[in-house]
């Protein structure tokens, strides 16, 4: 089982976009896959027409009233499960900081997928906390969106300032580039400096009117428009980073 959390401390930057067509090009992969929604905007969800039936879902499985089995709803996908937002997600901070061992909560209960599940997708809410802290714990591989601008180069520092201070690996922070307008030059040299760093995979994702379509037709892209440019681009995103993080 790996877990793959899509990240940033910005909001608007593509990870639900991305977590929800990545989730969907593993399982059309044959990969058993779960995409949990722990941002409490639920768009994930949504994307999916997922609800949760359980009421304060996460809140119950963090007190171990529920397993992480009753909150996992089938999609319309083969191999592809979601575990949906629910209202309890909003406090899920609070909830987190208040547990014995605080950081590892969420690695805790993602041990119940464990045999069930290739691929774990985590879409985050922005912004550090104690639930950042624990989705950076149980990920192994922490990815993070970025649109090329110049305050992106700033939070890029940031982020990887805050896994220095925490002493986390790294290794595990792998970005790329999204909503990418190539006829911008500021975009194509803010690329080149972060490219430099290595932290970046080569696949970008282009600034593509399809990708907001989702929310139309509430589903991937790579499902409802596979040989477009913005499915194309994800699916060539996911060969790179499947290749990155499994050999
Ligand atoms: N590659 C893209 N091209 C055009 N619009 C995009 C692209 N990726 C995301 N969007 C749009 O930008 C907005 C923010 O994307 P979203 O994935 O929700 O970001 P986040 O989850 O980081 O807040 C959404 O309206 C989404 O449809
Ligand atoms: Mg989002």
């Amino acid at each position: 089982m790996f877990v793959m959390a899509l990240y940033n401390l910005k909001g608007g930057v593509g990870k639900t976009a991305s977590c929800v067509n990545l989730a969907h090009l593993a399982a059309s992969d044959g990969y058993r896959s779960l995409l949990w929604d722990l941002d409490p905007q639920g768009a994930a969800s949504y994307y999916y027409k997922t609800h949760t039936r359980a009421k304060s879902g996460v809140k119950k499985l963090l007190e171990k009233e529920v397993s992480l089995d009753e909150l996992i709803q089938l999609t319309d996908y083969e191999y592809l499960d979601v575990i949906p937002a629910d209202k309890s997600s909003r406090k899920l901070d609070i909830l987190l900081d208040e547990h014995k061992g605080s950081k590892k909560q969420i690695r805790q209960m993602l041990k119940q997928a464990q045999g069930n599940y290739d691929f774990i997708f985590i879409d985050c809410p922005p912004g550090f906390s104690v639930l950042a802290d624990n989705i950076f714990e149980a990920a192994d591989a922490v990815l993070m969106p970025t649109i090329p601008t110049t305050l992106s180069l700033r939070t890029y520092e940031i982020v990887k300032e805050y896994f220095e201070d925490k002493k986390l690996p790294l290794e595990k922070l792998m970005c790329f580039f999204t909503m990418v307008d190539s006829r911008k030059s500021l975009h194509a040299e803010v690329m080149e400096t972060l490219y430099q760093d290595q932290r970046f995979f080569g696949t970008y994702i282009p600034y593509l009117s399809e990708v907001e379509k989702m929310g139309i037709y509430q589903a991937p892209v790579t499902a409802f428009a596979p040989s477009g440019r913005a499915a194309q681009s994800y699916a060539e995103l996911w060969t790179e980073i499947k290749e990155g993080v499994l050999y």
